[in-house]
């Protein structure tokens, strides 16, 4: 399984779609690492990277959406701690636990990230673009 990004993800905000276009990449690493071996140091790097790299984007999504006057931040803001969390829970799980696999830990964030893109960050790019058009 890999994730494409195109023209439907993009907010037209150069500074995010860019952030996100490196996220689609990541977890396409991820998924090849997890697909040859997860035990592998080299791919709890790939994830610990990911993780720390979407920390790095939602606060810079956050700036964003704070310097624009963004109406749903704190919703915004909340999704993005579920995700952290639920991706803390999980990734201990996979690590002690054997029914959650790996494969599973990174399904999920490819599903959650395609599918918050989609629906909640679009928003952000419409509310950007009409905003400039107001000026
Ligand atoms: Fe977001
Ligand atoms: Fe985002």
């Amino acid at each position: 399984m890999r994730i494409q990004w195109d023209y439907r993800y993009s907010l037209g905000v150069p500074e995010l779609d860019n952030q996100h276009i490196k996220l689609f990449e990541m977890v396409n690493d991820l998924m090849s690492g997890i697909e040859s071996n997860f035990r592998h140091e080299a791919t709890k790097g790939a994830l610990e990277s990911f993780l720390q790299y979407a920390q790095e984007h939602f606060s810079t999504e956050e700036r964003v959406m704070q310097a624009a006057g963004y109406p749903g931040y704190d919703e915004q803001k909340t999704e993005h701690q579920k995700f952290t969390g639920k991706m803390n829970e999980l990734t201990a799980k996979v690590e002690t636990d054997s029914d959650v696999t790996s494969v599973e830990l990174a399904a999920y964030i490819m599903s959650w990230i395609q599918n918050h893109i989609l629906e909640a960050d679009a928003q952000i790019g419409v509310f950007i673009k009409e905003q400039k058009k107001r000026r």
